[in-house]
């Protein structure tokens, strides 16, 4: 599984594997009736994917079969029964959408979009926004943009009868708009919290009538964490661990305390090297934060990893090889919504950062 996605990542070019902008949307059905989930065509056959780790950086973990810890949340679509509807539902602004069919859904932000697809209503989707990495059928979908810089125009041009996302998704102007289009939106909460996952879930369900499968995915999910969070309950090793946000030139910053990265590395019994160097949030990368955060290890997103060249473009930013991590080329690097989608596969990547940060454990 380590070595999966080594040629994707040491690539010096950026990889892009979203599907292109303003990809053709299917249309609209001719009637509005259509609000029986279609079966997902999700069949995922990995396990913990997109995992990777660069080769001679870091001790390998253990071979064999992942544990179902490792495993649970990540392959197996749970069945949408017939979705209530409708329903009204009120979102963390407590702005209230009532939903009244589930047939022609745009998801925005890649988490909620991976418990869609979890939900087995990946068939009804007809966009997401580009930051959708995961399952491969989302990637696939037709894009409307990145999250944090939507139009309303080409979203409202695709007549979705709903569209849910996370907080990222915005401007809020932009929400506004499709909201002044008559169309529901749903922007469910999305604390950067170990508890969010299973929370995200459940909102998710009942904004989109099946509350039941969701309450199914949302306890296997918390189990998967809780399990992970035991295993790191028993190392002995305290690492200083700091993500780097790198999107090529156009994004380099160290994230802190208050990030999504932040509760994973804790939760991984690693010290989070961002906000050790007093960093709240994200901020640009300096070599001053970096040497304050004095990181064992750096931890990227895998798409933004191949974005700036693989580890010799990293290390070649300003600071980053005058650190602990730099020196010894200590690189962790992980699919993007798996590594801080805070979806179902938190316990699996929860599992995964713990083995790879403590030897002991392994
Ligand atoms: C303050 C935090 C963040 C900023 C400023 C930021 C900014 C950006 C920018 C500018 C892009 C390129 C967009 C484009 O090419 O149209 C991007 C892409 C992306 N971002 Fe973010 N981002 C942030 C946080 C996150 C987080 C937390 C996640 C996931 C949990 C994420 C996932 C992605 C993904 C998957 C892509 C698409 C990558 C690709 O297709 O190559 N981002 N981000």
């Amino acid at each position: 599984m380590l070595v999966l996605l080594l040629a994707a990542c040491g690539t010096g070019a950026a990889t892009n594997t979203a599907a292109p902008v303003n990809t053709a949307l299917p249309s609209a059905p001719t009637s509005a009736a259509s609000a029986t989930p279609a079966a997902s065509s999700a069949a995922p056959t990995t396990v913990v994917p997109g995992t990777t780790v660069v080769p001679g950086v870091v001790a390998t973990r253990p071979t064999g079969s992942p544990t179902r810890a490792a495993t649970a949340g990540v392959s197996t679509p749970v069945a949408a029964s017939r979705p209530q509807l409708p329903v009204t539902v009120k979102d963390k602004d407590g702005r209230a959408a009532t939903i009244t069919d589930i047939g022609r859904i745009i998801v925005i932000t890649g988490d909620v979009a991976e418990v869609v697809w979890a939900l087995g209503l990946g068939g009804n989707v007809i966009a997401t926004d580009t930051s959708v990495t995961y399952p491969p059928e989302a990637q696939r979908a037709p894009k409307i943009g990145y999250m944090r810089t939507l139009a309303a125009e080409g979203l409202i041009a695709a007549r979705p009868s709903v569209i849910i996302g996370g907080e990222s998704a915005g401007p809020p102007e932009t929400l506004e708009q499709l909201r002044g289009a008559g169309i529901p939106v749903v922007i469910v909460a999305t604390p950067s919290t170990l508890a969010a996952p299973a929370q995200k879930i459940r909102e998710i369900g009942a904004a989109l009538g099946v509350p039941g499968p969701a309450e199914t995915l949302a306890t296997q999910t918390q189990s998967d964490i809780d399990a992970a969070r035991a295993l790191a309950a028993r190392a002995t090793s305290k690492p200083r661990v700091m993500f780097l946000n790198v999107r090529g030139n156009q994004v380099q910053q160290i994230s802190g305390s208050g990030a999504p990265a932040q509760a994973i590395i804790e939760a991984a019994d690693g010290i989070g090297g961002g906000a050790a160097a007093g960093i709240s949030g994200y901020k640009s990368i300096t070599p001053e934060a970096l040497v304050a955060g004095q990181p064992d290890y750096y931890l990227v997103f895998q798409l933004g990893f191949s974005s700036v060249g693989g580890a010799d473009g990293l290390l070649a930013i300003p600071g980053v090889s005058q650190t602990p991590a730099g020196q010894n080329r200590r690189i962790l690097a992980y699919e993007d919504q798996l590594l801080l989608g805070l979806g179902p596969r938190t316990g699996a990547v929860l599992r995964e950062l713990t083995l790879a940060l403590h030897p002991e454990l392994r």
